[in-house]
């Protein structure tokens, strides 16, 4: 096969790296003050609310992962909305765009800011980034790839130092063999080739478990943005009781391949419904998380299934950086004023 183009994936290692200098020292000292009333970043808080869209959004899905394997002091929230969860105590908020221009992101921010929440800001730039740093307000500034997908590390690593600040989790023993798990997927591009092949002319069924649930959400949102492919995810144990009566039946053309880490805590459950699956269509195809930390096999799984998205857009003869359709959304919203941002 000729060379893929990995675009900004043999980059990965050192965007995850550069991008976490840029996290303020000092971040739990910060005192904001909107009009009138002070929201002190030294406080104790009871939530994370992680918010974001898409590619940025995917971050607060990998820390929840991680949750699972982590002793997370507090419940990660993912939020993927214009509005924030309602009735929240002492949140600390992390508002994730990768261009800073995505108006949902915006909103949320706002709202945790007239709510009076800690919020951070991470992104490369755009509105977000001045409407925060106009009130004072820790933006985390990140490197740029060449769509908000590619620069996953630069949002993903700032936010996991955010929670090692704020003593969320304790991430720093584990950040470097994240950084090797992205190092193998991207020597592993061999079987990222035969993957793809598999995948060709077929509606991906993808099975995760829940602990693997941002894994499994990446590789579908990748397949759809890369390589402009359907494909569905269903999370386990709760898809075992309703997508499985639906793609179990013998429609032609969809192709089942789970995804499973070491160690995950519904790992039987898994193997148990591939066998049930398995009894009514082909086997599914297995990819296994490789990894000796849940940070390692999180981010092998996420490079690697990436990687195989690249490949598919090749295979298909796809452009895969530009999403149109998504640019045309953005562009609607905007000239529609629907949101005020
Ligand atoms: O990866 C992509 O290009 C998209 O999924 C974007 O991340 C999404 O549209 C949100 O944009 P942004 O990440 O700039 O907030």
């Amino acid at each position: 096969m000729v060379a893929i183009n990995l675009i900004d994936y043999p980059r990965w290692p050192s965007l995850a790296r550069e991008s976490i200098l840029n996290v303020p020292a000092d971040i739990r000292n910060v005192r904001v003050n909107i009009d009138g009333r002070v929201i002190d970043y030294s406080g104790e808080v009871d939530s994370v609310v992680i918010t974001g869209m898409g590619g940025s959004g995917v971050v607060g899905d990998i820390a929840s992962d991680l949750c699972w394997f982590w002793d997370c002091k507090v419940p990660i929230i993912v939020s993927k909305n214009m509005r924030l969860p309602r009735r929240l105590s002492k949140p600390l908020v992390i508002a994730i765009s990768y261009s800073g221009n995505t108006a949902e992101t915006i909103m949320s921010a706002n709202e945790a800011l007239s709510r009076g929440y800690p919020i951070i800001g991470v992104t490369t730039g755009g509105k977000l980034s001045t409407v925060l740093s106009n009130k004072g307000v820790p933006v985390v500034l990140v490197p740029k790839a060449s769509a908000p997908r590619y620069g996953l590390p630069s949002l993903l690593y700032p936010t996991l130092i955010i929670l090692e600040r704020f003593g969320i989790a304790s991430v720093a023993n584990e950040l470097e063999s994240g950084i090797s798990g992205m190092e193998r997927a991207l020597k592993a591009i061999d079987e990222a080739e035969r993957l793809a092949g598999e995948l060709l002319n077929a509606i991906p069924i993808i099975w995760v478990s829940e602990s693997r649930r941002g894994v499994g959400i990446r590789f579908k949102n990748d397949l759809n943005e890369n390589a402009k492919y359907f494909a569905i995810v269903s999370i386990i144990p709760e898809g075992a009781h309703n997508d499985i009566a639906a793609v179990t039946t013998k429609q032609v053309g969809l192709r089942h391949i789970a995804i499973m880490g070491p160690n995950d805590y519904e790992g039987r459950y898994l193997e148990t419904l591939l066998d049930v699956v398995s009894s009514f269509v082909a086997k599914p195809l297995v990819v296994k998380l490789e990894g000796s930390t849940p940070l390692e096999s999180e981010m092998y799984g996420v490079t690697f299934l990436g990687i195989t998205t690249l490949v598919l857009a090749h295979l298909l003869n796809v452009e895969p950086i530009s999403t149109l359709p998504i640019d045309r959304l953005k562009e609607e919203l905007d000239k529609r004023k629907l949101f005020p941002v």
